[in-house]
């Protein structure tokens, strides 16, 4: 693990447990964009045509509590997440089980984007994803680029990359121009400030993700309490295939 990543583990592990009710505004929005854009994300679910009857598995990157996964295991038949934290992944499993969904809802921690991943999570059960997603994450990592490539080499053909992440300031003409706030207490931890479209269809480009790339700014601010500060901040999400 490099020094930038576990700063990264360092902050969320301490924060975990207070995730939830810190951000509970910001959870709900993302929740609510995540299933009002399931349709426009794949077609490929549980209860549509072209998914009924298939074996459909998500892998969240980065997953925290756990927030995209709860929102999606419904139309699911499995879901992986991953982080660096201990207290992230114990929380996921954790609010997988007050959902009683942990027999479908799984967390592991594990850095995947180190070039000395464990020999276990190279096995089928942890490849061939439908569907990949990065929640308010892809800011925290080192190397974007390289990340994605990493992450886009788990899914299967036609696979879907979901992202949602903070609107860069150079974006901002898509939306409400918020999107470089203070990252103040967490500046640390973070690598980007933000992504444009044009910077997402760039990475998604460089992994491989060339397929039917789309790109919405979500038009509800995310709204959370910092410092004894009301912060807002705009997000996007965006999506794109493996061809
Ligand atoms: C802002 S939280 C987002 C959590 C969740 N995805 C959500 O949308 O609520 C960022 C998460 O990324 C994790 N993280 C940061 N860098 C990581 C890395 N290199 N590999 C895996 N997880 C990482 C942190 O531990 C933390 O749980």
């Amino acid at each position: 693990m490099t020094d930038f990543t576990e700063a990264n583990r360092k902050y969320f592990d301490k924060m975990a447990t207070e995730y939830k009710d810190r951000f509970a505004d910001s959870i709900k929005t993302l929740s609510e964009q995540t299933l009002k854009h399931r349709l426009w994300l794949s077609d490929q679910w549980l209860d549509t045509e072209s998914g009924k009857d298939k074996d459909i598995k998500m892998l969240e990157y980065a997953c925290g509590p756990g927030l995209i996964s709860m929102t999606l295991a419904p139309y699911v038949s499995q879901v992986i997440g991953f982080d660096v934290s201990d207290n992230m992944i114990d929380e996921f499993n954790r609010n997988a089980k007050s959902i009683d969904i942990s027999h479908k809802m799984i967390g592991y921690k594990a850095d995947l984007l180190n070039t000395s991943v464990p020999d276990e999570f190279a096995e089928p059960n942890f490849t061939d994803f439908n569907m990949v997603t990065v929640s308010m994450a892809l800011h925290h990592f080192e190397y974007p680029q390289e990340a994605l490539q990493t992450l886009t080499k788990r899914l299967n053909q036609n696979g879907v990359f979901m992202i949602i992440d903070i609107l860069s300031r150079s974006g901002s003409d898509h939306g409400h121009g918020e999107g470089n706030h203070e990252f103040g207490e967490a500046a640390h931890t973070v690598k980007t400030h933000g992504f444009s479209r044009e910077d997402m269809q760039k990475l998604f480009a460089g992994a491989g993700l060339t397929k039917d790339f789309k790109y919405e700014v979500i038009p509800e601010l995310l709204i959370f309490h910092k410092d004894e500060k009301k912060h807002n901040i705009t997000v996007f999400i965006a999506r794109a295939q493996r061809p």
